[in-house]
């Protein structure tokens, strides 16, 4: 017996990756239902070769479905997410909303998995930051092995992790640009088409931004509190693909060798490093694939026992709606979600 899944913000990136990979890993859905704003009532989505129409969340009826895999703005998950999770159904969210809640399970599969068991606190389980997930993919099979003491990442992070309006805007602004017309920012506070900027979310008082502060809080949730990490996100004229340069601190020594073989055996990890032209991998070549992407691993001889490396993952599948989906196969596998009866 399958599932009854709802997708909650359905005409969005992250939930139409999420409708697409539902389907390419044979999720066992039962019935599948898409949901938006009213706005979008009756807006078609695919769902393999089925047509869905959206549906409005304000009538939605949370009761019938099983799993919900919300991908909307943190202020809506704040409001949406404890109701759905009091209806019965589990919320497996990608907003910001709950990720630091101590009762809500911050969760990667390769990383921790077995925080699974805490979802049944509120019913919902977070889904880390994009630039947060793949990080922690390449870390924690090295931390396991060497424990870290310090890591200090630039990301670059393509418009897509600024959903629909920042795919438009880069878009619109390269043909702007070309074409002599107006390339006034509205989504991102400078202009983005042919430059990059080093700020994405908002100033803290401490002159980091909130998106840099996810990223060493839900480190620090999901593998080690005394794991030191500082940052600088970045924003890139990249459509889809996130890559980071990471600089690692570790307490015991590890070499490049032992650090490639860990991480070519670890979960969720592909390696390549070649000392070639091309061997290595960019963001243009990892979009629609699952994999966290491993290159140029090299020793950092400033610091004792430093390595750096370069690391890329599709922002939109496993910063975000793949990683979701894992989670939902974790409660399937660890028998934590019931499927309801269908109403006869
Ligand atoms: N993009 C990424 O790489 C990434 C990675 C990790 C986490 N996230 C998080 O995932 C969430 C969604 O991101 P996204 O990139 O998919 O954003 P998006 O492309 O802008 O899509 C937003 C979705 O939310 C829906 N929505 C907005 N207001 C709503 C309302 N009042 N009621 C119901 N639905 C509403 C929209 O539906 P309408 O079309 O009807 O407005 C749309 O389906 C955000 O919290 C984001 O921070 C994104």
């Amino acid at each position: 017996m399958g599932y009854r899944v709802a997708v909650v913000g359905a005409t969005g990136n992250v939930g139409r990756e999420m409708l697409v990979i539902l389907e390419e890993l044979n999720f066992p859905v039962d019935e599948i239902f898409a949901v938006a704003s009213r706005k979008s009532i009756g807006v078609e989505v695919n769902f393999g070769d089925q047509t869905l129409y959206c549906q409005d969340i304000e009538l939605f009826d949370f009761s019938k479905v099983d799993v919900v895999l919300m991908s909307v703005s943190g202020a809506f998950s704040r409001e949406w997410s404890p109701k759905i999770g009091k209806a019965g159904a589990i919320v497996i969210d990608n907003s910001s909303a709950w990720r630091m809640d101590p009762d809500v399970p911050l969760i990667v599969p390769e990383v921790n998995p077995d925080a699974v068991a805490l979802a049944s606190r509120k019913n919902i389980i977070a889904n880390p930051n994009c630039s947060t997930a793949q990080l922690v993919v390449a870390l924690k099979p090295l931390h396991d092995v060497a424990k870290i003491k310090r890591v200090v990442v630039s990301t670059y992070q393509s418009v897509s992790g600024a959903g629909k309006q920042g795919i438009d805007e880069l878009w619109d602004q390269t043909k702007a640009v070309y074409s002599l017309g107006p390339t006034d920012p509205k989504k991102f506070p400078k202009q983005i088409a042919f430059n990059v900027i080093p700020f994405i979310g908002a100033f803290n008082d401490d002159g980091y931004t909130d998106e840099e502060a996810k990223m060493w809080n839900e480190t620090h949730k999901m593998i080690d509190p005394s794991i030191a990490l500082t940052v600088t996100c970045v924003r890139v004229p990249v459509f889809v693909g996130h890559s980071e340069a990471v600089n690692i601190e570790f307490e015991q020594p590890i070499s490049v060798e032992e650090a490639r073989t860990i991480l070519r055996n670890a979960p969720g990890c592909l390696v390549i490093d070649k000392h070639e032209p091309g061997g290595y991998v960019t963001p243009y070549e990892c979009v629609g694939e699952d994999a966290t992407y491993i290159s140029r691993i090299r020793t950092d001889p400033t610091v004792d026992n430093g390595l750096q490396i370069w690391v890329v993952s599709d922002n939109l599948r496993k910063g975000a709606a793949l990683n979701a989906i894992q989670i939902a196969e974790c409660l399937i596998n660890r028998k934590l979600i019931q499927a309801k009866r269908k109403a006869a």
